[in-house]
């Protein structure tokens, strides 16, 4: 089976990384890829997000599936183009992939679903949002208890930038002004508890839960400072286990699955779930139509079981056949980021050394690119995910640590700190 990958990030590595490892491979693609996709597969030019460029990749290579990793060429109907032309595709279409384009659509889509959520007010226009703020009792979202916090939220796409938690009325304001010169804005009740990301594969009619993971958005060790795309993520997670894992899928999946049935047609990929564990149970904090990075990176390398085979039953809509093995072994992702992400930071960072890719460690890369001059330099704001894998978490936790202290270029850092809050007091 020839596969084909859209992407250049750390997940896109991973998943070709898992690829390169499965039996059914014949050959695979990455377009565009990174300059750590380009030792395992072979990297085509072009803009993942154009039809008529993923079209031409797809005849050139006669790939027999098209994995297709990031948001926005599901939010841009790459898969409805190469599905028109028969291709087996794995990712949602644009119908579907408004679930994670468009906040007020899957917020109202998720009310519908009667899915619990973050109670939630919508605003199309800065002045409606002034009034709401200075009038309502404490400029608290109706109905939530009082917090001090809330949390805005652009509607639209945004690269992990378009939220905001505070209780500063004046930095409310100008997130505010911002959000809504050119989109809807979203004003959230601030959720409290710990946050968990749940994948669901699915082929429209059938899904299967992922074990869960968790991510770490904030930019700093002890869950402080900007909330960034994710600076590392554990898998398993201690605390999701059977009871809290069949409670998400009681009151969130399967109530989401029932409603995409009745909504939404054709949906073949994953489902992710990004869900706040409250003192009064799960709540939906968003839907995304695609893998989680850095999620992805740790969840991965620990998939026993051929993702060709796995991948290949959800694109051809037969997920119910399909049993997925995970190895009874954690897994731990750390971002290695930039200086000054996720703010302001500088990109082409000439790369001096890489730990060693040894089995129990490894290196994905986000965005790299190998330059005829300076060799390999970073593209981006997280530069690479290393995971460590062990027996237990503390084993791959030193292993992760030890691979991103050997990630060096200039200005590099890394939480230290990724999962331990769920295993120390
Ligand atoms: P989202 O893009 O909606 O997932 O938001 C990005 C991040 O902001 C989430 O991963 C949470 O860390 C945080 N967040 C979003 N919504 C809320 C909420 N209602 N309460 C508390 N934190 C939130
Ligand atoms: N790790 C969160 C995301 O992929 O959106």
């Amino acid at each position: 089976m020839k596969v084909l990958i859209l992407g250049s990030g750390a997940r896109e590595h991973a998943l070709a990384w898992a690829f390169d490892r499965s039996k059914r491979n014949t050959g695979l693609f990455c377009l565009p890829g990174n300059a750590g996709t380009e030792d395992i597969a072979l990297n085509l030019t072009g803009d993942p997000s154009d039809p008529l460029a993923v079209m031409g990749a797809w005849r050139a290579t006669g790939a027999d599936l098209v994995v297709i990793g990031p948001e926005a060429p599901l939010a841009a109907g790459v898969a409805d183009a190469l599905r028109t032309e028969g291709a087996r595709v794995f990712g949602p279409g644009a119908e579907s992939a408004r679930l994670e384009s468009s906040k007020s659509f899957a917020r109202a889509f998720s009310d519908r679903a009667g899915v619990p959520s973050a109670r939630t007010v919508h605003f199309q226009r800065l002045a409606d949002f002034e009034r709401w703020l200075s009038e309502s009792r404490d400029g608290q979202v109706p109905g939530a208890p009082f917090s001090g916090r809330l949390v805005l939220k652009k509607s639209g796409l945004a690269a992990g930038k378009g939220v905001l938690e505070s209780d500063d009325r004046s930095e409310l304001r100008s997130f505010a002004r911002l959000i809504l010169a050119d989109d809807e804005l979203l004003v959230e009740e601030y959720l409290t508890g710990y946050e968990l990301s749940v994948f669901a594969l699915t082929d429209g009619k059938n899904y299967l839960i992922l074990p869960a993971c968790a991510d770490h958005k904030k930019a700093h060790p002890g869950d402080v400072g900007p909330n960034t795309g994710g600076m590392g993520a554990v898998c398993p997670v201690p605390t999701a286990d059977r009871t809290l894992i069949d409670r998400i899928d009681r009151e969130i999946v399967a109530p989401t699955f029932r409603q995409i049935a009745r909504e939404l047609l054709g949906y073949r990929g994953v489902l992710f779930f990004g869900i706040m564990v409250t003192a009064e149970g799960p709540r939906l904090l968003e839907y995304n139509v695609r893998l989680g990075d850095p999620e992805s990176q740790s969840l991965l390398p620990l998939l026993s079981s051929d993702i060709g085979d796995l991948f290949d039953a959800v694109a051809g809509g037969s997920v119910a056949d399909v049993r997925p093995t995970f190895r009874d072994e954690s897994a731990v992702g750390i971002t290695v980021a930039a200086p000054g992400y996720p703010i302001d930071y500088p990109k082409g960072i000439p790369v001096e050394s890489l730990p060693d890719m040894d089995g129990s460690s490894l290196v994905f890369h986000a965005g790299t690119v190998r330059d005829r001059k300076r060799g390999l330099v970073t593209g981006g704001g997280r530069c690479f995910t290393v995971v460590g894998l062990g027996d237990d978490y503390f084993e791959a936790h030193g292993r992760a640590v030890d691979a991103a202290r050997k990630v060096r270029f200039e200005g590099s850092w890394f939480r230290p700190d990724i999962g331990k809050s769920f295993f120390l007091d």
